[in-house]
């Protein structure tokens, strides 16, 4: 039964949820930029700026506030609207927490296949989860459930690019090239992100445009995903079979509409049994467990370290440590899991622990 509201009490409801969320982000601190010295690389250092230190566990916990925010100031969202997601999980978890803050009903639209903690996470912050088979499937179920509920469809996939704030406001590139300022190499020769929606590549390059810095931004990017082959030819829109990589949050079956592949100088193409070997010899040379993305963005990372040391160069190069291996303990970190998937991964895991080796 809808509530018959008033403008004010609407303009009232909406400037209270804005104070919370803005309230919630002046009691959050800004994510860590650990520094991890390369000693078989002299004269290049690498950074992982630490996403998984938001109250979230994810990057997704700034796209989160930054959707939520563009929603409101929109107008798209009211006290009696339900929000619905599309998401690989890490972004539901993260609007869910927003959700609950303004007392929102929440339905995140995610693949049956997303690990059980993520759906674990998305439901202990309230929200309700809408599994379905075929993760194609996941933007015509979240507009059917939007028109059924009267409710709102944030549609990362669409807004990501658009609703974060790519001159600064403390977004992500703003926030690496502060931290990096009294390192030794200050502007990082390479930044290396992943994609998903494409909403942290757009706001790193346009960013690193914008403040006209000499640093290239390389995207790492799932083998069966179409975003590095349409950025190699325009004509490449979507993978018919769907998107075979088991990286949560990164890769896609089509292009979507946050990736601009314009502000991106560079694409490496990873096999998931690398990004899983990567995550786990990183895992070791922290302590903790990191996502899959992660290990994804290290093997981009060791690509461009070797040629850089190849040509002599010396510099910094920053990624993204984009979640923590927590929610994986039931598949990236479950050896029986990947067997059975044929994910032959401690090669690589071999081969990344000796470039990551601290002596
Ligand atoms: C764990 C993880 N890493 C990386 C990304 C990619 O971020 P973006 O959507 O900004 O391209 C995502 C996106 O969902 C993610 O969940």
């Amino acid at each position: 039964m809808t509530v018959e509201r008033s403008k004010a009490d609407l303009c009232a409801w909406r400037m209270e949820a804005i104070r919370r969320i803005e309230a919630d982000y002046n009691r959050s601190a800004d994510t860590h930029l650990i520094r991890v010295d390369l000693p078989r690389y002299p004269g290049i250092t690498l950074y992982l700026k630490d996403e998984s230190s938001h109250p979230t566990g994810s990057l997704k916990h700034r796209l989160a506030r930054s959707l939520f925010l563009y929603a409101l100031c929109n107008g798209w969202i009211g006290p009696d609207t339900c929000v619905i997601e599309s998401s690989s999980g890490s972004t539901a978890v993260s609007e869910a927490y927003f959700a609950k803050m303004l007392g929102l009903r929440f339905i995140a639209v995610v693949p049956a296949s997303t690990a059980a903690p993520k759906l674990d996470a998305i439901r202990f912050h309230g929200g309700e989860i809408h599994a379905v088979d075929d993760p194609r499937t996941v933007y015509d179920v979240s507009h059917r459930l939007a028109a059924e509920t009267g409710g709102h469809y944030l549609d990362q996939f669409t807004y990501a690019e658009r609703a974060t704030d790519w001159r600064g406001n403390n977004n992500i590139a703003e926030s690496i090239f502060a931290q990096m300022s009294a390192e030794e190499y200050p502007v990082p020769a390479w930044i290396v992100c992943g994609a998903g929606t494409g909403g942290t590549s757009a706001t790193i390059g346009r960013y690193i445009a914008y403040q006209r810095h000499g640093t290239r931004l390389c995207v790492a990017d799932p083998v069966h995903s179409v975003f590095h082959r349409h950025f190699a030819d325009r004509q490449a829109l979507s993978l018919p079979e769907g998107c075979g990589s088991c990286i949560e949050g990164i890769g896609r079956p089509r292009v979507e509409p946050s990736f601009i592949p314009s502000v991106i100088d560079r694409m490496i193409a990873v096999e998931d049994a690398a990004s899983i070997g990567a995550m786990r010899a990183l895992s070791a040379r922290l302590g903790r467990r990191v996502g899959g993305s992660t290990g994804t963005n290290l093997i981009a990372c060791a690509t461009l370290i070797a040629e850089m040391a190849e040509a002599g160069q010396r510099g910094s190069v920053v990624t993204l440590l984009c979640d923590g291996g927590e929610r994986y303990g039931c598949t990236y970190y479950d050896d029986a899991w990947l067997e059975a998937r044929g994910i032959d991964w401690r090669p690589h895991a071999a081969q990344m622990t000796a470039i990551l080796a601290s002596a």
